[in-house]
């Protein structure tokens, strides 16, 4: 059983059903139990009870997920996504104050275009959003739906652009009659306004010089080389344009199952000169860069740094700083502690 399971245990999913079948307080009830580590117990959940039984699992699931939009922590529901461009917005307002296209990369299979459709309402003409993932559509048109309703009940928590209002209210408006939102299918790939790929971000055809305002969450860890995808992302955004990054330095093979040595492990591991396959067999799907070595390769490539903030430290136990490993050995442990990191990078505009 994951560690994680073992710490909430199936008592917690007991729990969950037996408040999810209650609808009067169960707003409440919900949030007093929901926490943050219910974000990552509801995937365990949801492996456990797909490798039990599919078809019964995926109905279970989705029904559960409608009721717990009311947490805050769910990962993909509308409650989520607005706390999520709000604190975007209040990180890169000081250096964007209006953008005409938008490019989500990495923007994840449950619900890829919740994002493009927020921005689409506050002035993008054009979105692009991408993942190399398979996407999961059935989910995808429902959290667009559930998206699109909340919107509706409170438009102004919605609009992160007060210039835009009008742009906002006129959208909002076609948005009611829109096709695909009320049908629950995916014709909203058809909008011209949309411009979905499944695709790495390297393969999705952007043109250059075209995206004014980019954004990713929990994906620039992925990116191998790493410099070589950001060059294609440096070359997709016009001069002058603004980038936010959210970056996840943790192992993330943590979250499946116990490391010996946590979300550190990989800093104790001789990983350089492994190849690809080796390294997915030991399922490193990271590219285990640290925060200083994104930070160089960023200005390497061209990036003008405004803001890179650590978010998350945590002290790196004895017993790792005993075992580094490689070029992690004479990284600072200012470096090493530092478990999670946003950032504000800018293609510098033509002189
Ligand atoms: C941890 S998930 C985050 C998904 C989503 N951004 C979210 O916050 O829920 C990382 C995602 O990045 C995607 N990804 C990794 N490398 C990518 C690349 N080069 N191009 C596009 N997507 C990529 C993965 O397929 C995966 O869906």
């Amino acid at each position: 059983m994951p560690n994680i399971l073992k710490k909430i245990g199936l008592k917690g999913l007991s729990h969950a059903l037996e408040l999810a079948g209650r609808s009067d307080d169960f707003r409440r009830k919900i949030n007093e139990f929901v926490s943050e580590d219910f974000f990552y117990n509801e995937k365990y959940y949801r492996n456990l009870i797909d490798s039990i039984d599919p078809e019964r699992g995926d109905r279970f699931f989705t029904s559960l997920r409608r009721k717990l939009y009311s947490s805050p922590y769910w990962n993909y529901g509308p409650a989520r996504l607005n706390k999520l461009w709000s604190t975007v917005f209040s990180r890169v307002s000081p250096y964007l104050t209006d953008f005409k296209s938008f490019c989500e990369v990495g923007c994840g299979k449950h619900n890829p275009v919740g994002s493009s459709l927020v921005m689409y309402l506050n002035g993008a003409d054009d979105c692009y959003f991408m993942d190399m993932d398979a996407m999961d559509w059935p989910r995808a048109t429902e959290a667009l739906n559930d998206l699109t309703a909340a919107i509706l009940r409170d438009p102004p928590a919605w609009l992160f652009l007060p210039q835009n209002q009008d742009i906002f209210e006129k959208r909002l408006g076609e948005l009611k009659f829109y096709d695909s939102i009320a049908k629950q299918d995916d014709s909203i790939l058809r909008h011209e306004s949309f411009h979905f790929s499944n695709n790495r971000v390297e393969e999705a055809g952007i043109p250059a010089d075209s995206v004014d305002f980019l954004t990713s969450q929990a994906v620039l860890e992925y990116f191998r080389p790493f410099d070589a995808v950001m060059k294609v992302i440096h070359d997709t955004m016009s001069p002058g344009a603004v980038s936010y990054h959210m970056i996840d330095f943790r192992d993330h093979r943590h979250f499946r199952r116990h490391m010996p040595f946590g979300f550190f492990h990989y800093l104790t591991e001789d990983l350089e000169g492994r190849g690809l396959i080796e390294l997915l067999e030991m399922g490193v799907t990271m590219n285990m860069l640290r925060y200083s070595e994104m930070e160089k390769m960023l200005r390497d490539v061209g990036f003008e740094i405004l803001e890179f903030t650590p978010v998350e430290r945590q002290e790196v136990p004895a017993e790792v700083l005993g075992r580094l490993k490689g070029r992690y050995a004479s990284l600072p442990l200012s470096d090493l502690e530092i478990l999670r990191a946003w950032c504000v990078i800018r293609k510098p505009a033509k002189p």
